[in-house]
């Protein structure tokens, strides 16, 4: 949803463009319909254009710009066409003031408006290009970098993380947030901020997370951060603890089959949480009721952790969209609990509803990027340790999400045995990722669909739903997820001849009722491809096409393995057909917007 970056250097004499353009590069998830970089060398020079990085590198060689200091920007288009006018950095009229921004500026009609017949002139249809023209005015007004950008924030609407440089007073860069993210780097050759940590790994392990209306000034000599009231403030500096290496594909052809490989080890790391997450346990008394709330993938994440508290815990637990949470706010109360799930942590639908819920309820966030807005805003924060995620589909940070629920939720019903079980997953994931070829085979059967259902019960309905999810996502194939018992109320009526229906069926309870739906999938005509036990013989008799899981993996810890060959079904389908997995049209990794 849009990916900033800007670098100082401390010294001038080093073009600043080719760091510029290593660290906006690896925010390309963010955004990927245009690109554009600024620096400033006694002018502002600018390289922007629609297309992806490498498209638009391509044609305008971005690193070989001059200047020792500089901003980027990705941009996945909200207001205006993907287009070289539309991209950013965005402009004032004089060309003396170059801005990125990532948001939305909600007020931006009205703000146009007024400028306009001020007598600006506005050469984009962006909702950002009013950001230079007010600090334009304002330091027409007499008002310095620093003080105009802080006169703009006054009036505007929205969310936005802003970076903006003035060739009316060089060396610097200002920005400031408020609902989108935004860090600070302290490196050893300059200072950094970025959307995200990923962008300045490689140059910055030192952070500081500006918050809300705080002003940077990042210039050659440090950093300095101004509060609401511009009084200069200590900021906390923080270590990441991710290398950069975690952030390249290190041999993969896409991040997104390098991340599903690294399942096995974010579950592994993520076990580590345990005696965090005991203590959080211990610190929350008089728990009666659990509400989830989560988008998309952290959304089935949350429905898995329904099934676990209810039925191991006995704990009423309801799980909630979050772009749905305020027409559920007035049934909260302090006994409530309300569980975030995120991989971001800063999903503006998710941000807005744990601010209702801070009000009247405890407040628990499971969040895999450290710092991030969530993680400070919860009361309690179970931190997943997936490492950076750049592929668009979340897929490690749905098993490590998965890992912290089934904790939290073996951990409140003192289930000792599901603990010991948890334990083993590593390798019940490492044994489906050794059989990828059955899964490359199946998926050069199956590319030619139009439409896919996904069939599972209890435990697996989530799995059934995530499987669909991640083949609709990236493939562009319809794909339907459906509790298993509720397809004879109506959409069975689609079920025809040829139809692929990936059924989940573990060994336990629901074995027999979900092996009688695949019967009446079948009989229809429809191609059952099943993800069941490697012993289960009634599944191998009745099902053309199994693909066999260690019979160990009993179904209630199957979501965490189960989810794994259908992660590698929607890749591998996705590159039969040739679509580039990692960045899939219209998504973003991070929607910073309601
Ligand atoms: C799908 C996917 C999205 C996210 C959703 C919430 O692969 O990644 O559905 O799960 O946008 O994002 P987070 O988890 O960052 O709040």
């Amino acid at each position: 949803m849009c990916g900033i970056v800007g670098c100082i250097l401390k010294e001038n004499n080093r073009n600043v463009a080719p760091i510029l353009f290593d660290c906006i590069s690896k925010l390309e998830y963010r955004g990927y319909d245009s690109i554009g970089l600024a620096t400033y060398d006694g002018n502002i020079h600018i390289k922007k254009d629609k297309g992806k990085i490498d498209e638009v590198n391509r044609k305008l060689d971005l690193p070989d710009m001059p200047g020792s200091f500089g901003i980027a920007h990705v941009r996945w288009a909200t207001h205006g066409d993907p287009s070289k006018l539309n991209a950013h950095p965005q402009m004032d009229e004089e060309n003396t003031i170059a801005v990125v921004h990532n948001g939305i500026i909600e007020n931006n009609t009205k703000l146009k408006a007024d400028l306009i017949a001020e007598g600006h002139t506005f050469k984009s249809d962006t909702d950002t290009e009013v950001i230079p023209h007010l600090i334009q005015k304002f330091m027409d007004e007499g008002r310095d970098l620093e003080h105009a950008v802080r006169k703009t924030i006054e009036i505007l609407e929205g969310a936005y993380a802003i970076a903006a440089i003035s060739s009316r007073e060089p060396d610097k860069i200002v920005a400031t947030r408020k609902d989108s993210p935004l860090i600070v780097g302290l490196g050893g050759d300059g200072y950094y901020l970025a959307s995200d940590s990923p962008a300045i790994l490689k140059y910055a392990k030192d952070i500081i997370y500006p918050e809300k209306g705080e002003i940077v000034i990042l210039d050659r000599t440090g950093v300095v951060v101004h509060d609401e009231f511009d009084n200069p403030i200590n900021k906390e500096v923080d270590t990441i603890n991710w290398t950069p290496e975690m952030a390249e594909k290190e041999g993969y052809d896409h991040f997104m089959i390098k991340e599903i490989n690294e399942q096995a080890t974010s579950v592994k790391n993520t076990l580590t949480q345990k005696d965090n997450i005991q203590k959080i346990i211990d610190d929350l008394d008089d728990i009666s009721r659990i509400c989830f709330v989560a988008c998309g993938t952290s959304y089935h994440a949350s429905l898995t952790g329904k099934y676990l508290l209810e039925s191991l815990a006995g704990i009423p637990t309801d799980v909630i969209l979050a772009s749905e949470f305020k027409y559920s706010a007035k049934t909260l109360d302090e006994n409530t609990l309300v569980i975030f799930i995120s991989q971001s942590g800063e999903t503006a639908d998710s941000l807005k509803a744990l601010d209702v819920a801070n009000e009247t309820s405890k407040t628990l966030g499971i969040v895999n990027v450290a710092g991030s807005s969530i993680t400070r805003r919860a009361q309690y924060v179970i931190q997943t340790q997936a490492g950076p995620e750049i592929g668009v589909a979340a897929t490690k940070t749905y098993v490590s999400q998965l890992t912290a629920v089934y904790l939290f939720a073996a951990l409140m019903a003192k289930d000792d045995r599901l603990l010991n079980d948890l334990d083993k997953v590593p390798d019940f994931i490492n044994e489906v990722l050794e059989d990828v070829e059955s899964i490359k085979a199946m998926s050069q059967r199956y590319n030619y669909a139009k439409d896919f259902f996904y069939l599972g019960r209890g435990y697996s309905y989530p799995t059934a739903l995530e499987g669909a999810l991640k083949l609709k996502e990236i493939s562009y194939i319809h794909g339907e997820g459906y509790a298993a018992g509720e397809l004879k109320h109506g959409p069975l009526a689609l079920i025809d001849e040829g139809i692929p229906v990936v059924v989940v069926i573990p060994p336990g309870d629901s074995h027999k009722k979900t092996m009688s739906n695949l019967e009446e999938v079948k009989s229809r005509g429809a191609r059952v491809l099943a993800f069941g036990a490697a012993d289960d013989e009634e599944l191998a008799e009745k099902a053309p096409e199994v693909f066999k899981i260690n019979p160990e993996v009993s179904e209630i810890i199957a979501p965490l393995v189960y989810i794994v060959p259908l992660q590698l079904l929607s890749y591998y389908i996705t590159i039969e057909k040739g679509f580039d997995p990692d960045k899939p049209r219209n998504l973003a990794k991070c929607v910073t917007v309601e």
